[in-house]
Protein backbone atom coordinates (compact mmCIF):
# COMPACT_ATOMS: atom_id res chain seq x y z
CA UNK A 1 0.00 0.00 0.00
CA UNK A 2 1.06 3.16 -1.03
CA UNK A 3 0.94 5.62 1.70
CA UNK A 4 1.80 9.89 1.66
CA UNK A 5 3.08 11.39 4.75
CA UNK A 6 1.67 15.18 3.58
CA UNK A 7 2.91 18.20 6.39
CA UNK A 8 0.59 20.39 7.42
CA UNK A 9 0.07 22.95 9.67
CA UNK A 10 -2.02 23.39 12.55
CA UNK A 11 -5.46 25.32 12.38
CA UNK A 12 -6.38 27.15 15.85
CA UNK A 13 -10.00 26.32 15.72
CA UNK A 14 -10.70 22.67 15.96
CA UNK A 15 -12.02 22.62 19.04
CA UNK A 16 -15.09 20.42 19.19
CA UNK A 17 -18.31 21.74 20.47
CA UNK A 18 -21.35 20.96 21.91
CA UNK A 19 -21.33 17.81 19.14
CA UNK A 20 -18.43 17.32 17.50
CA UNK A 21 -16.65 20.12 15.25
CA UNK A 22 -19.33 21.86 12.82
CA UNK A 23 -18.16 24.56 9.90
CA UNK A 24 -19.13 26.17 6.56
CA UNK A 25 -18.32 23.71 4.01
CA UNK A 26 -16.07 26.26 2.77
CA UNK A 27 -14.24 26.22 5.80
CA UNK A 28 -13.95 22.52 5.67
CA UNK A 29 -12.70 21.87 2.38
CA UNK A 30 -9.78 24.45 2.56
CA UNK A 31 -7.02 22.47 2.31
CA UNK A 32 -5.61 20.16 5.39
CA UNK A 33 -8.85 20.90 6.97
CA UNK A 34 -10.74 17.45 7.17
CA UNK A 35 -7.49 15.95 7.30
CA UNK A 36 -5.86 17.85 10.04
CA UNK A 37 -9.01 16.63 12.23
CA UNK A 38 -9.00 13.18 11.16
CA UNK A 39 -5.50 12.64 12.24
CA UNK A 40 -5.38 14.04 15.04
CA UNK A 41 -8.64 11.61 16.33
CA UNK A 42 -6.08 8.84 14.58
CA UNK A 43 -3.11 10.66 16.44
CA UNK A 44 -5.29 10.15 20.06
CA UNK A 45 -7.74 7.53 19.59
CA UNK A 46 -5.29 4.24 20.21
CA UNK A 47 -8.12 1.64 20.86
CA UNK A 48 -8.75 2.20 17.10
CA UNK A 49 -5.57 0.45 16.10
CA UNK A 50 -6.17 -2.68 14.54
CA UNK A 51 -9.70 -2.54 15.05
CA UNK A 52 -12.84 -1.68 13.65
CA UNK A 53 -14.32 1.47 12.92
CA UNK A 54 -18.22 2.30 11.95
CA UNK A 55 -18.11 5.54 9.41
CA UNK A 56 -21.51 7.22 7.90
CA UNK A 57 -23.12 10.76 7.36
CA UNK A 58 -26.75 12.41 7.30
CA UNK A 59 -25.66 12.46 2.96
CA UNK A 60 -25.31 16.48 3.07
CA UNK A 61 -22.65 18.07 0.82
CA UNK A 62 -19.31 16.86 1.36
CA UNK A 63 -20.67 13.69 2.96
CA UNK A 64 -19.10 11.23 0.16
CA UNK A 65 -15.83 13.06 -0.51
CA UNK A 66 -15.38 12.99 3.41
CA UNK A 67 -15.91 9.76 3.66
CA UNK A 68 -13.32 8.93 0.81
CA UNK A 69 -10.53 11.07 2.86
CA UNK A 70 -11.37 8.86 6.07
CA UNK A 71 -11.25 5.90 4.34
CA UNK A 72 -7.90 6.54 2.66
CA UNK A 73 -6.34 7.83 5.93
CA UNK A 74 -8.13 5.07 7.86
CA UNK A 75 -6.37 2.85 6.00
CA UNK A 76 -3.23 4.59 6.59
CA UNK A 77 -3.27 4.58 10.29
CA UNK A 78 -3.66 0.81 11.13
CA UNK A 79 -7.38 0.14 11.25
CA UNK A 80 -8.09 -3.07 10.58
CA UNK A 81 -11.36 -2.62 9.24
CA UNK A 82 -14.16 0.57 8.45
CA UNK A 83 -17.85 -0.69 8.51
CA UNK A 84 -19.32 2.14 6.31
CA UNK A 85 -23.58 2.29 5.51
CA UNK A 86 -24.43 2.49 1.75
CA UNK A 87 -23.60 5.43 -0.06
CA UNK A 88 -21.80 7.33 3.26
CA UNK A 89 -25.36 7.10 5.04
CA UNK A 90 -25.69 6.32 8.37
CA UNK A 91 -28.20 8.05 10.68
CA UNK A 92 -26.54 9.02 14.15
CA UNK A 93 -28.24 6.33 15.90
CA UNK A 94 -28.01 3.89 13.60
CA UNK A 95 -24.43 4.56 14.16
CA UNK A 96 -24.23 4.30 17.38
CA UNK A 97 -26.27 0.71 17.31
CA UNK A 98 -23.81 0.00 14.82
CA UNK A 99 -20.70 1.28 17.15
CA UNK A 100 -22.65 -1.27 19.67
CA UNK A 101 -23.58 -4.25 17.72
CA UNK A 102 -20.40 -4.96 15.92
CA UNK A 103 -18.32 -4.19 18.83
CA UNK A 104 -16.39 -1.27 17.52
CA UNK A 105 -13.28 0.51 18.59
CA UNK A 106 -15.32 3.90 17.44
CA UNK A 107 -17.21 5.39 15.19
CA UNK A 108 -17.33 9.23 12.85
CA UNK A 109 -20.32 10.17 12.62
CA UNK A 110 -20.81 13.09 9.39
CA UNK A 111 -23.06 15.73 10.26
CA UNK A 112 -23.90 19.09 11.39
CA UNK A 113 -27.31 17.89 12.60
CA UNK A 114 -30.05 20.31 11.99
CA UNK A 115 -27.74 22.97 10.68
CA UNK A 116 -28.84 23.65 6.98
CA UNK A 117 -26.52 21.86 4.35
CA UNK A 118 -25.49 22.27 0.71
CA UNK A 119 -21.92 24.12 -0.56
CA UNK A 120 -23.03 27.37 1.63
CA UNK A 121 -24.44 25.44 4.31
CA UNK A 122 -22.75 23.90 7.12
CA UNK A 123 -20.38 20.59 7.53
CA UNK A 124 -19.42 18.38 10.82
CA UNK A 125 -17.57 15.67 12.17
CA UNK A 126 -18.09 13.91 15.19
CA UNK A 127 -15.99 11.33 17.23
CA UNK A 128 -18.02 8.38 19.10
CA UNK A 129 -16.09 5.83 21.54
CA UNK A 130 -16.59 2.51 21.79
CA UNK A 131 -19.48 2.50 24.09
CA UNK A 132 -21.39 4.30 20.69
CA UNK A 133 -21.85 7.45 22.34
CA UNK A 134 -19.89 11.02 21.73
CA UNK A 135 -16.74 11.14 23.06
CA UNK A 136 -16.73 12.85 26.48
CA UNK A 137 -14.72 15.94 27.31
CA UNK A 138 -11.49 14.04 28.07
CA UNK A 139 -11.36 12.70 24.78
CA UNK A 140 -12.28 15.61 22.73
CA UNK A 141 -9.89 17.83 24.48
CA UNK A 142 -7.03 14.94 23.85
CA UNK A 143 -8.30 15.44 20.06
CA UNK A 144 -8.33 19.29 19.89
CA UNK A 145 -4.79 19.56 21.42
CA UNK A 146 -3.54 17.49 19.22
CA UNK A 147 -4.88 19.83 16.37
CA UNK A 148 -2.57 21.86 17.45
CA UNK A 149 0.68 20.93 17.20
CA UNK A 150 0.20 18.66 13.96
CA UNK A 151 2.73 18.24 11.17
CA UNK A 152 1.38 15.71 9.38
CA UNK A 153 -0.75 13.31 8.61
CA UNK A 154 -1.02 10.16 6.54
CA UNK A 155 -3.08 9.17 3.86
CA UNK A 156 -3.07 6.05 1.24
CA UNK A 157 -2.60 6.86 -2.42
CA UNK A 158 -5.71 4.74 -3.72
CA UNK A 159 -8.45 4.78 -5.80
CA UNK A 160 -11.81 6.14 -5.19
CA UNK A 161 -13.62 3.33 -2.75
CA UNK A 162 -16.76 1.85 -4.12
CA UNK A 163 -19.81 2.75 -1.73
CA UNK A 164 -22.75 2.28 -3.54
CA UNK A 165 -22.97 -1.15 -3.42
CA UNK A 166 -23.13 -3.94 -0.29
CA UNK A 167 -19.98 -6.18 0.49
CA UNK A 168 -16.43 -6.18 1.44
CA UNK A 169 -13.35 -5.03 -0.58
CA UNK A 170 -10.10 -4.11 0.75
CA UNK A 171 -7.95 -1.38 0.67
CA UNK A 172 -4.26 -2.31 1.18
CA UNK A 173 -4.59 -4.12 4.29
CA UNK A 174 -7.86 -2.78 5.68
CA UNK A 175 -11.17 -4.62 5.01
CA UNK A 176 -14.18 -1.65 4.12
CA UNK A 177 -17.70 -3.71 4.76
CA UNK A 178 -20.19 -1.59 2.66
CA UNK A 179 -23.38 -2.27 4.86
CA UNK A 180 -27.38 -1.84 4.71
CA UNK A 181 -27.73 1.73 6.97
CA UNK A 182 -31.34 0.68 7.53
CA UNK A 183 -31.48 -3.21 7.99
CA UNK A 184 -30.03 -3.45 11.90
CA UNK A 185 -31.46 0.04 13.63
CA UNK A 186 -35.25 -1.10 12.19
CA UNK A 187 -34.82 -4.39 13.96
CA UNK A 188 -33.40 -2.96 17.24
CA UNK A 189 -36.73 -0.86 17.03
CA UNK A 190 -38.56 -3.98 16.41
CA UNK A 191 -37.58 -5.50 19.85
CA UNK A 192 -38.04 -2.65 21.74
CA UNK A 193 -41.68 -1.81 21.08
CA UNK A 194 -44.96 -3.45 20.27
CA UNK A 195 -44.91 -3.79 16.50
CA UNK A 196 -47.97 -5.96 16.57
CA UNK A 197 -49.87 -3.33 18.82
CA UNK A 198 -48.78 -0.39 15.87
CA UNK A 199 -49.71 -2.43 13.51
CA UNK A 200 -52.98 -2.57 14.53
CA UNK A 201 -53.17 1.10 15.23
CA UNK A 202 -51.97 1.95 11.99
CA UNK A 203 -54.43 -0.66 9.83
CA UNK A 204 -57.60 0.09 11.58
CA UNK A 205 -58.38 2.67 9.54
CA UNK A 206 -59.36 5.54 12.68
CA UNK A 207 -56.33 6.45 12.87
CA UNK A 208 -53.40 8.42 10.64
CA UNK A 209 -50.39 9.80 11.06
CA UNK A 210 -47.69 11.67 9.48
CA UNK A 211 -43.49 12.21 9.29
CA UNK A 212 -41.97 14.32 8.24
CA UNK A 213 -38.34 13.37 7.38
CA UNK A 214 -37.08 17.43 6.08
CA UNK A 215 -35.59 15.60 2.80
CA UNK A 216 -32.77 14.29 5.42
CA UNK A 217 -30.94 11.19 6.50
CA UNK A 218 -34.64 9.63 8.20
CA UNK A 219 -36.25 9.09 4.92
CA UNK A 220 -35.42 5.45 4.24
CA UNK A 221 -35.64 4.55 7.64
CA UNK A 222 -39.04 5.75 8.26
CA UNK A 223 -40.69 4.62 4.71
CA UNK A 224 -38.74 0.90 5.74
CA UNK A 225 -40.37 1.26 9.90
CA UNK A 226 -43.55 3.52 9.26
CA UNK A 227 -45.01 1.67 5.66
CA UNK A 228 -43.33 -1.15 5.67
CA UNK A 229 -43.09 -2.94 8.54
CA UNK A 230 -46.23 -1.38 10.52
CA UNK A 231 -47.70 -0.75 7.64
CA UNK A 232 -48.42 2.59 7.60
CA UNK A 233 -50.53 4.12 4.18
CA UNK A 234 -47.78 5.15 2.25
CA UNK A 235 -47.12 9.03 2.11
CA UNK A 236 -47.17 8.63 5.82
CA UNK A 237 -43.41 9.97 5.48
CA UNK A 238 -43.26 13.29 3.79
CA UNK A 239 -40.42 14.48 2.71
CA UNK A 240 -38.51 10.95 2.34
CA UNK A 241 -35.89 11.65 -0.41
CA UNK A 242 -32.84 12.62 1.95
CA UNK A 243 -31.04 15.68 -0.67
CA UNK A 244 -27.72 16.88 -0.15
CA UNK A 245 -29.06 20.23 0.85
CA UNK A 246 -32.30 19.32 3.00
CA UNK A 247 -34.30 21.15 -0.40
CA UNK A 248 -32.58 24.36 1.36
CA UNK A 249 -33.99 24.31 4.45
CA UNK A 250 -32.93 23.87 7.87
CA UNK A 251 -33.45 19.98 9.05
CA UNK A 252 -34.61 21.22 12.47
CA UNK A 253 -37.69 19.42 13.77
CA UNK A 254 -39.71 22.50 15.40
CA UNK A 255 -42.52 24.45 14.13
CA UNK A 256 -40.55 27.36 12.47
CA UNK A 257 -38.45 24.95 10.25
CA UNK A 258 -41.25 21.91 9.53
CA UNK A 259 -44.06 23.96 8.47
CA UNK A 260 -45.49 22.17 6.14
CA UNK A 261 -46.12 19.29 9.10
CA UNK A 262 -47.47 22.26 11.09
CA UNK A 263 -50.24 23.00 8.46
CA UNK A 264 -51.23 19.53 8.17
CA UNK A 265 -51.06 18.79 12.17
CA UNK A 266 -53.22 22.26 12.22
CA UNK A 267 -55.28 22.20 9.65
CA UNK A 268 -58.69 20.80 9.33
CA UNK A 269 -59.06 16.95 9.23
CA UNK A 270 -55.94 16.61 11.00
CA UNK A 271 -54.24 13.51 11.17
CA UNK A 272 -54.00 12.18 14.96
CA UNK A 273 -50.40 11.88 15.10
CA UNK A 274 -47.23 14.44 13.46
CA UNK A 275 -43.98 13.82 14.10
CA UNK A 276 -40.48 14.98 12.69
CA UNK A 277 -36.58 14.53 12.71
CA UNK A 278 -33.80 16.71 11.77
CA UNK A 279 -30.62 15.74 9.56
CA UNK A 280 -29.03 13.40 11.31
CA UNK A 281 -32.04 11.30 12.81
CA UNK A 282 -31.20 12.21 16.33
CA UNK A 283 -33.81 14.63 16.77
CA UNK A 284 -37.82 14.37 17.24
CA UNK A 285 -41.08 16.74 17.45
CA UNK A 286 -43.78 15.31 18.72
CA UNK A 287 -47.65 16.81 17.81
CA UNK A 288 -50.99 15.84 18.00
CA UNK A 289 -54.32 16.77 16.28
CA UNK A 290 -53.81 20.55 16.59
CA UNK A 291 -51.41 20.15 19.70
CA UNK A 292 -47.52 20.35 20.31
CA UNK A 293 -46.03 18.52 22.84
CA UNK A 294 -42.90 20.29 24.39
CA UNK A 295 -40.26 18.35 24.63
CA UNK A 296 -39.30 18.15 28.28
CA UNK A 297 -43.18 17.21 28.63
CA UNK A 298 -42.52 14.86 25.89
CA UNK A 299 -39.81 13.52 28.30
CA UNK A 300 -41.82 13.24 31.32
CA UNK A 301 -44.60 11.39 29.82
CA UNK A 302 -42.48 8.77 27.95
CA UNK A 303 -40.96 8.20 31.69
CA UNK A 304 -44.25 7.92 33.21
CA UNK A 305 -45.73 5.59 30.88
CA UNK A 306 -42.64 3.56 30.36
CA UNK A 307 -43.48 0.39 32.07
CA UNK A 308 -46.41 0.29 28.86
CA UNK A 309 -43.53 -0.51 26.51
CA UNK A 310 -42.19 -3.77 26.15
CA UNK A 311 -39.01 -2.84 26.55
CA UNK A 312 -39.00 -0.98 29.41
CA UNK A 313 -41.81 -3.42 31.51
CA UNK A 314 -39.87 -4.04 34.44
CA UNK A 315 -39.58 -0.02 35.18
CA UNK A 316 -36.37 2.37 34.55
CA UNK A 317 -33.53 2.43 36.36
CA UNK A 318 -33.46 6.22 37.08
CA UNK A 319 -33.72 9.36 34.29
CA UNK A 320 -31.62 12.33 33.18
CA UNK A 321 -31.96 15.67 32.00
CA UNK A 322 -29.94 18.44 30.55
CA UNK A 323 -29.99 21.38 32.59
CA UNK A 324 -31.99 23.75 30.96
CA UNK A 325 -34.43 20.85 30.30
CA UNK A 326 -37.68 21.48 31.96
CA UNK A 327 -38.37 20.12 35.81
CA UNK A 328 -41.43 18.13 34.11
CA UNK A 329 -39.16 14.56 34.52
CA UNK A 330 -38.09 15.32 37.81
CA UNK A 331 -41.71 15.26 39.23
CA UNK A 332 -42.20 11.90 37.52
CA UNK A 333 -38.65 10.55 38.73
CA UNK A 334 -40.19 11.37 42.58
CA UNK A 335 -43.57 9.51 41.74
CA UNK A 336 -41.66 6.08 40.32
CA UNK A 337 -39.09 6.82 43.48
CA UNK A 338 -36.38 7.24 40.85
CA UNK A 339 -33.09 9.35 40.51
CA UNK A 340 -33.33 11.87 38.22
CA UNK A 341 -29.68 13.28 37.46
CA UNK A 342 -29.41 16.93 36.15
CA UNK A 343 -26.16 17.30 33.39
CA UNK A 344 -25.22 19.82 31.05
CA UNK A 345 -26.27 20.34 27.30
CA UNK A 346 -25.12 17.74 24.98
CA UNK A 347 -25.64 14.14 24.74
CA UNK A 348 -21.72 13.14 25.89
CA UNK A 349 -23.22 13.71 29.39
CA UNK A 350 -25.52 11.17 29.54
CA UNK A 351 -23.04 8.15 28.13
CA UNK A 352 -21.63 7.71 31.73
CA UNK A 353 -24.86 7.53 33.95
CA UNK A 354 -26.08 5.41 31.09
CA UNK A 355 -22.90 2.42 30.94
CA UNK A 356 -23.19 2.58 34.48
CA UNK A 357 -26.46 1.38 34.82
CA UNK A 358 -27.82 4.30 36.59
CA UNK A 359 -30.49 5.51 33.87
CA UNK A 360 -32.60 4.17 31.37
CA UNK A 361 -33.89 7.32 29.74
CA UNK A 362 -32.78 10.94 28.92
CA UNK A 363 -33.33 14.07 27.01
CA UNK A 364 -33.17 17.02 26.50
CA UNK A 365 -35.15 20.48 26.14
CA UNK A 366 -34.19 20.82 22.18
CA UNK A 367 -35.99 17.95 20.78
CA UNK A 368 -33.66 15.11 22.05
CA UNK A 369 -34.87 12.27 23.90
CA UNK A 370 -33.52 7.99 24.25
CA UNK A 371 -32.80 5.70 26.13
CA UNK A 372 -29.95 2.81 26.87
CA UNK A 373 -30.85 1.09 23.28
CA UNK A 374 -28.22 3.30 22.00
CA UNK A 375 -25.71 6.06 23.40
CA UNK A 376 -27.51 8.98 20.78
CA UNK A 377 -30.39 10.85 20.87
CA UNK A 378 -32.76 8.79 18.76
CA UNK A 379 -35.73 10.50 16.69
CA UNK A 380 -37.29 7.43 15.63
CA UNK A 381 -37.19 6.21 18.62
CA UNK A 382 -39.34 8.76 20.40
CA UNK A 383 -41.94 8.83 17.59
CA UNK A 384 -42.23 4.67 17.87
CA UNK A 385 -42.54 4.89 22.14
CA UNK A 386 -45.24 7.52 21.27
CA UNK A 387 -47.09 5.45 18.85
CA UNK A 388 -46.61 2.66 21.07
CA UNK A 389 -47.95 4.33 23.76
CA UNK A 390 -50.93 5.62 22.02
CA UNK A 391 -52.02 1.93 20.20
CA UNK A 392 -51.57 1.19 24.04
CA UNK A 393 -53.72 3.94 25.82
CA UNK A 394 -56.30 4.39 22.91
CA UNK A 395 -56.44 8.35 23.53
CA UNK A 396 -55.10 11.37 21.93
CA UNK A 397 -51.87 12.93 22.04
CA UNK A 398 -53.57 15.90 23.86
CA UNK A 399 -55.48 13.52 26.22
CA UNK A 400 -52.51 12.19 27.44
CA UNK A 401 -50.75 15.15 28.28
CA UNK A 402 -53.93 16.61 29.69
CA UNK A 403 -53.88 13.51 31.97
CA UNK A 404 -50.61 13.70 33.45
CA UNK A 405 -50.72 17.45 33.84
CA UNK A 406 -53.99 17.30 35.93
CA UNK A 407 -51.30 14.52 37.98
CA UNK A 408 -47.94 16.65 38.25
CA UNK A 409 -48.76 20.09 37.45
CA UNK A 410 -47.81 22.04 34.04
CA UNK A 411 -43.96 23.01 33.59
CA UNK A 412 -44.54 26.02 31.32
CA UNK A 413 -41.82 25.95 29.02
CA UNK A 414 -40.07 27.88 26.37
CA UNK A 415 -37.21 28.68 24.69
CA UNK A 416 -36.20 31.95 22.92
CA UNK A 417 -33.10 32.00 20.41
CA UNK A 418 -31.38 35.09 19.58
CA UNK A 419 -28.92 33.78 16.44
CA UNK A 420 -26.18 35.33 14.80
CA UNK A 421 -25.40 37.83 16.97
CA UNK A 422 -22.06 39.50 17.18
CA UNK A 423 -19.74 37.66 19.66
CA UNK A 424 -18.16 40.55 21.38
CA UNK A 425 -21.98 41.42 22.31
CA UNK A 426 -23.09 37.82 23.34
CA UNK A 427 -20.25 38.03 25.87
CA UNK A 428 -19.89 41.17 27.55
CA UNK A 429 -23.56 40.07 27.61
CA UNK A 430 -22.91 36.61 29.61
CA UNK A 431 -20.35 38.31 31.01
CA UNK A 432 -21.94 41.66 33.16
CA UNK A 433 -25.19 38.93 33.57
CA UNK A 434 -22.23 36.58 35.18
CA UNK A 435 -20.91 39.30 37.44
CA UNK A 436 -24.77 40.62 38.57
CA UNK A 437 -25.22 36.99 40.03
CA UNK A 438 -23.89 37.38 43.48
CA UNK A 439 -26.32 40.13 44.01
CA UNK A 440 -29.27 38.70 42.65
CA UNK A 441 -29.88 36.07 45.44
CA UNK A 442 -32.75 37.28 47.68
CA UNK A 443 -33.58 39.85 45.41
CA UNK A 444 -37.76 40.24 44.67
CA UNK A 445 -38.89 40.59 41.54
CA UNK A 446 -42.62 41.50 42.20
CA UNK A 447 -43.85 38.76 43.70
CA UNK A 448 -41.15 36.84 42.89
CA UNK A 449 -37.68 36.42 44.79
CA UNK A 450 -34.80 34.72 43.82
CA UNK A 451 -33.68 31.74 45.89
CA UNK A 452 -29.98 31.28 44.05
CA UNK A 453 -28.03 32.41 41.09
CA UNK A 454 -25.07 30.54 39.35
CA UNK A 455 -23.06 29.58 36.91
CA UNK A 456 -23.74 25.63 36.30
CA UNK A 457 -21.22 23.20 37.25
CA UNK A 458 -21.56 19.66 36.87
CA UNK A 459 -19.54 16.55 38.54
CA UNK A 460 -19.79 13.61 36.76
CA UNK A 461 -21.21 10.84 39.36
CA UNK A 462 -19.34 7.98 37.69
CA UNK A 463 -15.26 9.27 36.67
CA UNK A 464 -15.87 12.44 38.85
CA UNK A 465 -14.95 14.88 35.96
CA UNK A 466 -15.81 18.49 36.40
CA UNK A 467 -17.85 20.25 33.72
CA UNK A 468 -18.09 24.25 35.02
CA UNK A 469 -19.34 27.41 33.03
CA UNK A 470 -21.96 25.57 31.55
CA UNK A 471 -25.21 27.91 31.80
CA UNK A 472 -26.17 30.79 33.94
CA UNK A 473 -29.26 30.11 36.50
CA UNK A 474 -31.76 32.22 38.27
CA UNK A 475 -33.66 29.67 40.64
CA UNK A 476 -36.69 31.66 42.33
CA UNK A 477 -38.48 30.27 45.07
CA UNK A 478 -41.67 28.91 43.36
CA UNK A 479 -39.50 26.54 41.58
CA UNK A 480 -39.53 28.95 37.97
CA UNK A 481 -36.28 29.45 36.23
CA UNK A 482 -34.43 31.26 33.72
CA UNK A 483 -31.51 30.48 32.37
CA UNK A 484 -28.86 31.75 30.01
CA UNK A 485 -26.57 30.20 27.76
CA UNK A 486 -24.45 30.59 24.64
CA UNK A 487 -24.80 27.99 21.94
CA UNK A 488 -21.77 25.82 20.86
CA UNK A 489 -23.30 24.42 17.79
CA UNK A 490 -23.88 27.55 15.34
CA UNK A 491 -21.08 28.26 13.24
CA UNK A 492 -21.88 32.27 12.30
CA UNK A 493 -21.51 34.84 15.55
CA UNK A 494 -23.20 33.39 18.70
CA UNK A 495 -26.59 32.40 19.26
CA UNK A 496 -27.97 33.52 22.88
CA UNK A 497 -30.28 31.09 24.29
CA UNK A 498 -32.52 32.15 26.99
CA UNK A 499 -34.76 29.21 28.78
CA UNK A 500 -37.95 30.13 30.83
CA UNK A 501 -39.75 27.60 33.03
CA UNK A 502 -42.73 27.96 35.50
CA UNK A 503 -44.58 25.17 37.51
CA UNK A 504 -48.44 25.46 37.82
CA UNK A 505 -50.54 23.48 39.42
CA UNK A 506 -53.70 25.11 39.60
CA UNK A 507 -55.90 22.97 37.58
CA UNK A 508 -58.03 25.53 36.06
CA UNK A 509 -54.66 27.15 34.73
CA UNK A 510 -53.30 24.07 32.90
CA UNK A 511 -54.75 25.86 29.17
CA UNK A 512 -52.48 28.86 28.66
CA UNK A 513 -50.46 29.37 25.81
CA UNK A 514 -47.16 29.14 26.98
CA UNK A 515 -45.70 32.66 25.95
CA UNK A 516 -48.84 34.07 28.00
CA UNK A 517 -48.28 32.31 30.57
CA UNK A 518 -44.54 32.87 31.09
CA UNK A 519 -44.81 36.59 30.01
CA UNK A 520 -43.60 37.95 33.45
CA UNK A 521 -40.75 36.14 33.63
CA UNK A 522 -39.90 36.47 29.87
CA UNK A 523 -40.05 40.15 30.49
CA UNK A 524 -37.87 39.95 33.51
CA UNK A 525 -35.28 37.79 31.44
CA UNK A 526 -34.98 40.27 28.66
CA UNK A 527 -34.55 43.39 30.97
CA UNK A 528 -32.14 41.74 33.56
CA UNK A 529 -30.18 40.59 30.18
CA UNK A 530 -30.62 43.71 28.09
CA UNK A 531 -31.37 41.21 25.80
CA UNK A 532 -32.86 43.81 23.22
CA UNK A 533 -30.31 46.58 23.28
CA UNK A 534 -27.55 43.90 23.33
CA UNK A 535 -28.19 41.74 20.41
CA UNK A 536 -30.00 44.60 18.49
CA UNK A 537 -33.29 42.07 18.09
CA UNK A 538 -36.51 43.22 18.97
CA UNK A 539 -37.80 39.94 19.21
CA UNK A 540 -36.46 36.08 19.43
CA UNK A 541 -35.11 34.43 16.17
CA UNK A 542 -36.83 31.27 16.71
CA UNK A 543 -39.23 30.72 19.90
CA UNK A 544 -39.72 27.04 21.10
C1 LIG B 1 -27.84 22.26 20.82
C2 LIG B 1 -28.84 21.89 21.88
C3 LIG B 1 -28.32 20.76 22.72
C4 LIG B 1 -27.97 19.58 21.82
C5 LIG B 1 -27.03 20.01 20.73
C6 LIG B 1 -26.78 18.91 19.72
O1 LIG B 1 -26.63 22.68 21.41
O2 LIG B 1 -29.15 23.01 22.68
O3 LIG B 1 -29.28 20.40 23.67
O4 LIG B 1 -27.38 18.54 22.56
O5 LIG B 1 -27.59 21.13 20.02
O6 LIG B 1 -27.94 18.50 19.07
P1 LIG B 1 -26.24 24.23 21.62
O7 LIG B 1 -26.32 24.86 20.25
O8 LIG B 1 -27.29 24.80 22.52
O9 LIG B 1 -24.88 24.22 22.22
ZN1 LIG C 1 -29.14 16.03 15.13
Amino acid sequence: MDISVVATHPFNDQKPGTSGLRKQVSHFRSSHYLENFVQSIFDTQTPLRGAELILGGDGRFFNREAVQVILRMAAANDIRKVTVGLGGILSTPAASHLIRKRGAAGGIVLSASHNPGGPNGDFGIKFNVANGGPAPESVTNAIHARSLEITEYRIARAEHVDIDHGGTSTLGDMAVEIVDPVADYADLMESLFDFDAMRTLLQSGAFTMRFDSMHAVTGPYAQEILEHRLGAAAGTVMRPEPLADFGGQHPDPNLTHARELGEVMFGRDAPDFGAASDGDGDRNMILGRGFFVSPSDSLAVLASNAHLIPAYRDGLKGVARSMPTSQAVDAVAVALGIPCYETPTGWKFFGNLLDDGRITLCGEESFGTSSDHVREKDGLWAVLFWLNLLAVRRQSVEEILRDHWIRFGRHYYTRHDYEEIDSSAANALMDRLHSMLPDLQGRDFGSMKVKAADDFSYTDPVDGGVSSGQGLRILFEDGARVVFRLSGTGTQGATLRVYIERHETAPDRLDQDPQAALAALIELAEDLAEIRTRTQKERPDVVT
